[in-house]
Order: C-alpha cells, then sequence, then structure tokens
C-alpha cells in the first residue's frame, strides 16, 4: 500500500482517470443553484443529474472531479471517530457511455494496482444488490468482480455473513449481496435515476465489536470494514406510479471519499488523523494549549471544532458563498460556528477561535480551492462577527437563567407560605427550572445543558434532565425528518414550471441591470415550482417605480417572445462574449450560456447568461411575468421573489 497524502490522492484519483479518458471538473459550488431540494451539494453527482437524464454535458460523457461535499443529517454525530459535515468526493461518470465493465475494472485497478494505490486485494470486500421484484440481482457486476480477483488468484465467492464462521477469513465469501437498503443509489425525490450499486470495502482487520451483532460483514457498523467507494449504475428511472423502467441512457456514479481513502492509505484509525487534519489539530495546540490524544472528552471537542470551522470556512467562502443568518443555509452556518465555539468554551478557551482555525483551513486547502483565498477577509469577518455576536446571546442566557430561578424562588415562597409550611425548605434546590425551560435555553440561547447545570448549581439549584433528553430527542427526530427531504437529495425538479421560472430568472436578472446599474450582480437563486428567488447586490430598498419598470421590462421581453439557446464555450470565451453569471473560474473548462437573442439591441442580444439550464426556448412560453415581493437579505443584498403566469 502506497503512503500518500491527501493532496496525493486527490492527484492520483484525477491523474487515473484522465489517463483512461476523462475530462476534469472544476469542483461546482457547495451551494447548488436552482435545486430547490437541497441546501448543499452532497454528493459528486449533484451537479451532473440533468445529464443522467440526456442532456448533453460540455465537456463529454467521461467526466471525473474532486467535488467539495456538505451533508448536515449527521451533524448530532459529529465528534466520534468518523462522521464529519464537510467532505471532499473523488468520483469519475459515464454519461451513456462505458457502464459495469469497465468502471469495475478502473477501480479495481486504480485500488490494486502497484503504480497506482497498491492496495492488498486481500483487503476488499465488496458489496452487491441482490435482487427483489424492482430489478434482478446485479450478477454482472458478480462475473465482472471475480474476474478481477482471479487475476490475484482470489476465489471471490458470493456469501452471506455466516454463523459458523463469525470472524470473516480470505477464504470465505468475498462478494456480499444486500438489498437496496445498502445497495441501491436514488432517486433523490420520489421519482427520476436512479440504479443498483456495487461498493467496496476495506478490512481493516481490527476485531469485530459486538455490540453491532454477533457477526461481522462488510455493512456491519462497528468500523472493522470501512466504505472506500461506491460505483452506482444509473440504469432505471422510478416513475409516479412507483415502478422502475430501464433508461434509455445507462450512466455510471461513482464517489470516493477522498478522507477515509487518505486515512486508510496512511495506515490511521480516524480521518481525524490524517495528514491534513493533524496541521489544523496542531494550530489549536499552538494557540491554544489543547492537545489532542489524551482525553477522549477533549477529543470529541476538538473534532467538533476542526470539522465544523473546516464546513463554516468553505460554505462562507464559496463562489456563492452564504453568510450566517436564521434561514436555510445561513442557519447551517450559524450552527455549525455556534457549535464549534460552545466547544471552544468547554475546553477552556477563552479569546476568539474561529477565526484562527480558518486561517489554517485556508492554508491548507487554498491550492486545490482558490476561491477561499480570495474570500478569506470575508471568511474571517464573518466569522470573527458571529463569535462575537454569540458571546453575547451566551451572556443574555445566562441573565435569563437568573430572571427564571428569581420568579421560580418567589412562586415557591408564595407556595409555601400558603400552605403553611407543609412544603420543607428542601423543595429549593429541587428541579427549579423545567427540562423544557432548560431545553427553551439551549434552542434560544445556545446555553449547552452542563453550562446550564453549572449556572443553577451556583445558586444552588438544578434541572430536570431526564425531560430535557426527552425535548431533545422530539427535536432530533423533528430535524431528522425535516432535514431528509432537503438534504439527502440531488434531483432538482426540472418540470415545465421550473424551466420557465429559471429563464425568467435571466430575464429579471437583465431587467434589475437595466433600471438600477450594472452593479446588480446575482447572490443566490432558488427555484421552486411555484416562485422564483433572486437575491442582488443594491444598496437600498427598490421604489416602487423601479419594481414596475422590472416588471413592464420583463413583460415586454415575454411579449416579444424572443428566441432562447444555448451554446457551450470557455468561461473565457462567454466574458469575452459579455456574458454574466457566476464564474467557476478555471481555465479552460466549458460552460453553458443562453442567450436570449434581440434582433433590434445593438448588442445583438437581451440577455446571455452562464447557466446549468434548462430554459424554454421562446420567452413568450413565460406568458407573464410578476414581483411579489422585494426585501433585505443583509446589507447591500435584496431579494425578489417573483413568479410567472403560463
Ligand atoms: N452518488 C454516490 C454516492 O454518493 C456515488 O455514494
Amino acid at each position: 500500500m502506497k503512503q500518500l497524502t491527501t493532496a496525493e490522492v486527490r492527484q492520483t484519483f484525477l491523474e487515473f482517470f484522465k489517463q483512461k479518458g476523462h475530462a476534469i471538473l472544476p469542483s461546482a459550488s457547495l451551494i447548488p443553484e436552482n435545486d430547490p431540494t437541497v441546501l448543499f451539494t452532497t454528493a459528486g453527482m449533484h451537479p451532473l443529474v440533468p445529464y443522467f437524464l440526456g442532456e448533453r454535458h460540455p465537456m463529454g460523457k467521461r467526466l471525473a472531479s474532486v467535488q467539495k461535499c456538505l451533508r448536515t443529517v449527521d451533524i448530532d454525530n459529529v465528534g466520534d471517530n468518523r462522521h464529519g459535515t464537510f467532505f471532499e468526493m473523488l468520483g469519475n461518470w459515464s454519461l451513456g457511455d462505458y457502464f459495469k465493465e469497465e468502471t469495475i475494472q478502473w477501480s479495481y485497478e486504480l485500488l490494486v494496482g502497484k503504480e497506482w494505490f497498491d492496495i492488498d486485494p486481500e483487503r476488499l470486500f465488496v458489496t452487491v444488490f441482490k435482487g427483489d421484484d424492482d430489478a434482478p440481482r446485479d450478477d454482472e457486476s458478480i462475473n465482472i468482480w471475480q474476474a478481477q480477483f482471479a487475476v490475484h488468484g482470489i476465489a471471490a465467492e458470493v456469501g452471506e455473513a455466516n454463523e459458523d464462521e463469525p470472524a470473516i477469513t480470505s477464504q470465505g465469501p468475498r462478494i456480499y449481496p444486500y438489498g437496496k437498503d445498502n445497495n441501491w443509489w436514488g432517486p433523490a425525490g420520489q421519482t427520476g435515476p436512479c440504479g443498483p450499486d456495487t461498493e467496496i470495502y476495506y478490512d481493516t482487520r481490527r476485531p469485530h465489536d459486538s455490540k453491532y451483532g454477533p457477526i461481522c460483514h462488510p455493512a456491519c457498523d462497528c468500523g472493522r470494514f470501512i466504505e472506500i467507494w461506491n460505483n452506482v449504475f444509473m440504469q432505471y428511472n422510478k416513475r409516479d406510479d412507483g415502478k422502475f423502467e430501464p433508461l434509455a441512457q445507462r450512466n455510471v456514479d461513482t464517489g470516493m471519499g477522498l478522507e477515509r481513502m487518505a486515512a486508510m492509505l496512511q495506515g490511521v484509525p480516524t480521518i481525524f488523523d490524517t495528514d491534513l487534519n493533524q496541521k489544523l489539530i496542531k494550530v489549536l495546540k499552538d494557540v491554544y494549549n489543547v492537545a489532542y490524544g489524551k482525553d477522549e472528552d477533549q477529543d470529541r471537542s476538538i473534532r467538533i471544532i476542526i470539522d465544523h470551522i473546516r464546513a463554516a470556512t468553505f460554505i462562507i467562502g464559496d463562489p456563492r458563498g452564504v453568510t450566517p443568518s436564521n434561514v436555510g443555509q445561513g442557519y447551517i452556518v450559524r450552527r455549525l460556528i455556534r457549535r464549534a465555539v460552545r466547544e471552544a468554551k468547554r475546553l477552556g478557551i477563552t479569546t476568539l477561535m474561529s477565526p484562527t482555525v480558518a486561517e489554517a483551513v485556508i492554508e491548507e486547502y487554498q491550492k486545490t480551492y482558490p476561491e477561499l483565498e480570495k474570500n478569506a477577509e470575508k471568511i474571517l469577518g464573518e466569522l470573527k462577527k458571529e463569535e462575537e455576536k454569540f458571546a453575547i446571546t451566551i451572556e443574555q442566557g445566562l441573565k435569563k437563567i437568573k430572571e427564571l430561578v428569581d420568579e421560580k424562588r418567589k412562586h415557591q415562597s408564595a407556595i409555601r407560605l400558603s400552605e403553611r409550611g407543609q412544603i420543607s425548605g428542601s423543595a429549593v434546590g429541587l428541579n427549579v427550572i423545567s427540562g423544557k425551560e432548560a431545553f427553551d435555553l439551549y434552542q434560544t440561547y445556545g446555553l449547552p445543558p452542563e453550562v446550564i447545570d453549572e449556572e443553577l448549581a451556583a445558586y444552588g439549584d438544578t434541572f430536570d434532565k431526564d425531560e430535557f433528553e426527552q425535548e431533545l430527542k422530539k427535536h432530533q427526530e423533528l430535524s431528522r425528518t425535516a432535514s431528509a427531504g432537503a438534504f439527502k437529495g440531488g434531483l432538482a425538479d426540472h418540470s415545465e414550471e421550473t424551466t420557465k421560472l429559471h429563464t425568467a430568472t435571466h430575464l429579471l436578472h437583465q431587467a434589475l441591470r437595466e433600471v438600477l446599474g450594472d452593479h446588480v450582480a446575482q447572490k443566490g437563486s432558488n427555484i421552486t415550482a411555484e416562485r422564483l428567488r433572486f437575491d442582488f447586490v443594491h444598496p437600498e430598498k427598490m421604489t416602487p417605480e423601479q419594481i414596475q419598470s422590472v416588471e413592464k421590462i420583463v413583460n415586454d421581453v415575454i411579449a416579444r417572445d424572443l428566441p432562447v439557446d444555448c451554446q457551450e464555450m470557455t468561461v473565457q470565451e462567454a466574458k469575452a462574449d459579455g456574458a454574466i453569471g457566476l464564474f467557476e473560474d478555471k481555465y479552460g473548462a466549458k460552460v453553458k450560456v443562453y442567450t436570449v437573442h434581440d434582433t433590434q439591441s445593438p448588442k445583438g442580444f437581451y440577455s446571455k447568461e452562464i447557466c446549468g439550464g434548462p430554459h424554454v426556448t421562446h420567452t413568450g412560453e413565460l406568458r407573464s411575468f410578476k414581483i411579489m415581493k422585494e426585501e433585505a437579505v443583509s446589507s447591500g443584498v435584496r431579494r425578489i421573489k417573483a413568479v410567472v403566469a403560463g
């Protein structure tokens, strides 16, 4: 096995797929554009969804990338040794080009090839789809895997976890079939592209932990087996009626977790022990004298700080960056920063912490993600602001505790008086604050339960811990259910309505520039089937006249039924052509440029914008356009919500 740094793992992966004829895509934004189903990019396939359904990708049919991703479903588990929010996903894709044979062969070659990762094939175990009423067992993949392992003289039997042989041995089964819960990917929503997958696991040969069941097997959660790579075969479309029909275009979508791969190749037990994370952990030691590896509780706090500040740095520093707020992605950044600061307090860090850690993150990642250095000032400024704001909130929380205690005391002494001493003085000091009240303090002021407890102890009081736990569980379940839809997915709704709203967004953007000036630049966009939302730079509230003028311009363009088309070119060519839009500034990468043509305009077009689409072919399809709301998002940024009626 090769000892590779995290940076070398990235390079090796991309070099391998370049040699196999893949175009290398730049990482897309962490904040998906025009996709109401998710808050963040959660997998490398995310920006490619329209292309699985047959749209042509400007860079070709074989693509590979390192994609920055964020998953917040497990945010409450971060702190153990394997959960994180931000991660990088290495992936290769076939858009109707190669299929199972090539991708499995290449996976094997990259993993075990002497000149590549050089992993001992005996350590690899794979899983495949076992088949059900919707789709057959994936025998094709089984056969291909067997042929690969045979090259190294390994008989890769198909089997199941075996009661008689609790410890997996190299003689036992190597290919494990599982159902949809393990070996099926997508669709993210109710319908869309999906298919069986085959997952590759690395056997750490650590002893099985029987807490997770009597027998170990690749998908066991005990940690002996680490999933390192997933190959998805997007060959089905799930329909409205729940049936799975074969897709016209068969795609491959793979994902390898960079951090896990690096941990494995470096022979370290967790993702927090890799070269890259060690450098971040060192900052805490050097600046705040907090050491890692001495105490499990302390390590937990350190992992949370590293993970959360890294995630916040990437979200704020993204080309479509989002700053802390109380809604949507902004709320997640706020939560990440505040959780990290809370852990810092727990470690006894009393001075400003997050910008220091963020500086180290920027330094470590800027070569791969130059946007971090470009936006460094903003990142550090926002973190400082949020951390300071949080300190004030905590102060307010502590004051609130005092108020609650005073109030309860008054109440209790009133009861004592009225019951003429029948309740003894010992009633004071017992659960003076209910678990629900403590939970509200936690929710509103971000006061961790230990802090509430300590503060109450100073008054000789305490709170109902069981009730607090119940409230917490209730809340977690609720937020899990709510976030499952918003975080997991990946498939935007490309219905007719949203297509119209995509085009309406371009028309609006251009009209705003005409009415307000060229300083208007897009800060964010979000489309649902009902409305568009467009955030843009403008220093003040729009006047009713300005809103009317914008509506009129857009409706005139609609009435003239101008043609819309799409061309593929490099970012540089697009800029030279006068296109606006969010550029992910990678030299040479091809992008799509949508143009609303207008022969009466001196430029030859009404609007020209870099965008993934899709769009209508004629503006007339929009019928009419109306602005429903104009409001502030943050200082210098306005938001418009608008609808079309078609
Ligand atoms: N999209 C697949 C995954 O994230 C590759 O596992």
